[in-house]
């Protein structure tokens, strides 16, 4: 998909279809009004006649007199004004699959300047960018027949009523980039865990590495074990699949600049291992890499839009698979930190992979760490699929995350870390438990890896709920891309 700005008339925009703002009412925008004048009254006359402009929904009108464009899409934006950014979100979805169903190859929107509640024009024009990639998204590189209609919206112009300025080209330029970084993490979640593999992680991330021209460092099982992370090899031991440790470092900051570090859980799929999972829906646990996805997807992102950071990207990548060498519950392992852990529980593996992780990122005197990690089913239960789960030892760190979540419409949710909690891991054999138990299971496992975690300023994503979608929809979201990208926006002062 191509974007550009252009200050035209609507009237004259040689496109397929032209997109207009209508509000509650009655009320329209300038362009919606200038048509309205042009075709005397057509679009109050739609209006008039019951179209509810509610956000999301939209019609769509044929020869349209005075416009040169065959089709003139009419999207509603809801009452109120200035318009939430929810509102913004929902009345940008609603056009991008009304023409995408319409067949519409070459579109002007003329619905970037409406005034977006506590939002810049320029937020305006990032967000309507990355919802643009967003919804003509299609997963269909394993279909033998492709769903040719979304491939149709090729240009999207984004209508001006002045010159477009840098910062306006800018905007749309950071929009793409996290549009394009989230439908990556996309891709790789909604990859089958045959094809997206460890070693198949490692070499999309060498790939963006050339593209990018970042550094890709990938280890292997003889140098985890050289280090000595019992924790991560003890999950990979019932895999045919050899693990990785994949790190990719983004240097657009100062040479001596602290990086923040991203870590991202890699479990291609997770069977639960020894502790097996029960058969319905385990096909999901291909997601169990989401966070890993979310890692590259952020890296891509970031380079694309050469963000003035240094961020480095740590994932853990390995199968949770049962066999005959698999870990057994009862097994003690030591970690990369020292620490020894009993593994009461082989399904809570995702703890495992992150801590000596953690534990690697120090090695890089971050400014902070960040781990992303589909890691609890508890998480699904407490914040459902709207609110991402975030644990921090640094109150501020905590915050801009929260804002970047806000910003971006990919919000995340505080939840504690108190020493309370910290009980609940307690083991008669090892320095800890892998397991905290049933109540506050998403609290517990941040506890556990908050062990890792002391000698930085670090928080902690839990994405279960927020990273796919299951049912009739079933597909992963690429959440946390957006707020990621956005948090490391904020960092670098943009
Ligand atoms: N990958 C799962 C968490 C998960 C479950 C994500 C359901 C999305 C949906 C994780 O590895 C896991 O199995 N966690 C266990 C921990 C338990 C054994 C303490 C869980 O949540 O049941
Ligand atoms: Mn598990
Ligand atoms: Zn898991």
């Amino acid at each position: 998909m191509d974007f550009s700005i252009k200050s035209s008339k609507p009237e004259a925009a040689a496109v397929d279809c032209i997109a207009l703002a209508v509000f509650g009412g009655g009320k329209l925008s300038p362009e919606a009004s200038r048509i309205d004048r042009a075709s005397r009254g057509r679009i109050a006359g739609v209006l008039k006649k019951g179209f509810e402009p509610k956000p999301g929904a939209s019609l769509m009108l044929y020869d349209v007199p005075g416009v040169k464009a065959p089709r003139v899409l009419l999207v509603g934006f809801g009452e109120r004004q200035p318009v939430s950014p929810k509102d913004f979100r929902d009345a940008l979805r609603g056009a991008i699959r009304a023409m995408v169903e319409a067949g519409v190859g070459d579109a002007a929107l003329y619905l970037t300047e409406v005034d977006v509640e506590k939002r810049s024009a320029q937020w305006a024009l990032q967000s309507a960018a990355t919802l643009a990639l967003e919804t003509t998204y299609r997963f269909d590189q394993l279909k033998t027949e492709k769903a040719r209609k979304a491939r149709a919206l090729r240009h999207v112009t984004f209508g001006a009523s002045s010159r477009p300025s840098a910062a306006m080209e800018a905007a749309v330029q950071r929009g793409r980039a996290v549009g394009e970084g989230l439908n990556l993490a996309r891709d790789l979640g909604n990859l089958p865990p045959n094809i997206c593999t460890p070693a198949y992680l490692a070499q999309r991330a060498a790939a963006l590495g050339r593209r990018h021209r970042l550094k890709v460092n990938v280890l292997g099982e003889r140098e985890m074990r050289r280090l000595g992370m019992g924790a991560l090899l003890a999950v990979a031991r019932g895999s045919r699949q050899p693990p990785k440790l994949i790190v990719i470092e983004y240097g657009g900051g100062r040479r001596a600049d602290r990086p923040v570090v991203l870590i991202g859980k890699g479990i291609t799929f997770d069977t639960g291992g020894i502790s097996l999972k029960p058969a319905a829906d385990m096909d999901e646990m291909k997601y169990d890499m989401s966070g890993a996805g979310s890692v590259l997807g952020t890296m891509h992102a970031i380079a694309q839009m050469r963000l003035p950071l240094n961020v480095v990207g740590i994932v853990p990548a390995t199968e949770n698979m049962p066999g005959g060498d698999a870990t057994r519950p009862g097994d003690i392992v030591r970690s990369l930190s020292g620490q020894t852990v009993e593994i009461l529980n082989t399904d809570a593996e995702g703890r495992l992979i992150l801590c000596d992780a953690l534990t690697y990122a120090e090695r890089y005197r971050p400014a902070a760490v960040i781990d992303i990690a589909t890691l609890t089913g508890a998480c699904v239960i407490a914040l459902g699929h709207v609110a991402t789960g975030l644990f921090a030892n640094d109150e501020s760190l905590a915050q801009e995350l929260l804002a970047a979540g806000e910003t971006a419409l990919d919000r995340a949710w505080r939840m504690p870390l108190w020493d309370e909690y910290q009980e609940q891991l307690k083991s008669n054999f090892a320095d800890m438990a892998n397991i905290g138990g049933r109540p506050a299971g998403s609290v517990t496992a941040a506890c556990f890896l908050s062990r890792f975690a002391g000698k930085f300023k670090w928080a902690h994503l839990d994405i279960a709920g927020t990273a796919w979608r299951s049912g009739k929809e079933k597909g992963s979201t690429g959440r946390p891309v957006p707020l990621l990208t956005q948090f490391l926006m904020s960092r670098a002062g943009w």
